[in-house]
């Protein structure tokens, strides 16, 4: 990065992944930091994992002020950082850097943002059975707040190994798809990939009917999924993916400025932007 920039952009922040180039934090930040009149530039780092190390040091000495992490750095950044919160630590990865004072902070805005939709979109309340589709890492950040939040999950994943896994580590449960009856459940949420691009539902037509509750799609591409078209034949309420993706960046937002975000555009950000 040229060090001339400093001069023109007071602030540097920037999406660390590999690959990042269809991340959609650029729009969503932007908006916000231009709603204040921040000037900025909100960047795309697409470090391979061998220079991340490397990379962590030019963020410190550039003094790049707040980073948004995805894929496939989140849980090896943490070796690289000064302070990593408790909700990181439960998660074991981080999302989102920022500074404290001089110390550069790693925490997990994924598993609150999606707490957050959840409640902001729909009604809560007497509802505690969670089935959650998937294993990976969106599953564990949503499993481990879910658990925090007194819901009984149930993990179902195509490797049953990593579902096992991930049950044992927050003592929620897990099954095989094929022992799955959406009846006794009032949310259905998915973290896998399954429907990104694609016209395809981790469950069957059959396998939702009789289902009355909620269904939250974490996959925003396209925004009403091949799995959220049959909630809605079946007359569930829906929870679109990029309610996740915005709240998770609300948090960010915050973290990084200490200002209120301005949720509705960012929200139309990230809708402009979704294909
Ligand atoms: P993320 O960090 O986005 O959660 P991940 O850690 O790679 O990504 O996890 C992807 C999840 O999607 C896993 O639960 C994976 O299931 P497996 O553990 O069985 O691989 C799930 N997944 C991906 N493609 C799938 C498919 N075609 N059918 C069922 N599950 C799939």
């Amino acid at each position: 990065m040229p060090r001339l920039w400093k001069f023109y952009y007071s602030m540097i922040y920037g999406i660390l992944g590999h690959p990042v180039a269809h991340s959609l934090s650029p729009q969503m930040q932007s908006s916000a930091f231009d709603f204040y009149g921040i000037k900025h530039k909100f960047l795309r780092f697409d470090v391979q994992p061998k220079d991340l190390k490397n990379f962590i040091k030019k963020v410190r000495k550039e003094k790049i002020q707040g980073l948004a992490v995805t894929i496939p750095h989140k849980e090896n950044i943490i070796e690289f950082l000064d302070e990593i919160s408790e909700e990181a630590k439960s998660i074991g990865a981080v999302n989102t850097v920022y500074w404290e004072k001089d110390q550069l902070c790693g925490t997990n805005t994924d598993g609150s943002g999606f707490f957050e939709a959840l409640i902001k979109n729909t009604e809560i309340q007497n509802k505690k059975e969670v089935a959650v589709f998937g294993a990976g890492g969106s599953s564990r950040a949503i499993v481990c707040y879910l658990k925090k939040n007194n819901f009984n999950v149930s993990i179902f994943n195509r490797n049953v190994n990593r579902a096992k896994d991930l049950a044992n580590e927050f003592s929620v449960n897990f099954d095989i798809f094929d022992n799955f009856n959406s009846s006794r459940f009032d949310f259905l949420v998915n973290t896998t990939s399954v429907g990104m691009n694609e016209d395809k539902s981790i469950i069957s037509k059959n396998q939702i009917n009789g289902f009355e509750g909620v269904v939250f799609d974490i996959v925003f591409s396209p925004l009403i999924t091949k799995l959220l078209k049959l909630a809605k034949e079946n007359n569930n309420e829906i929870i679109t993916g990029e309610k996740m993706l915005l709240h998770q960046g609300v948090k960010q937002f915050e973290l990084w400025t200490g200002k209120k975000a301005p949720i509705e555009i960012m929200q139309n950000a990230l809708i402009k932007n979704i294909s």
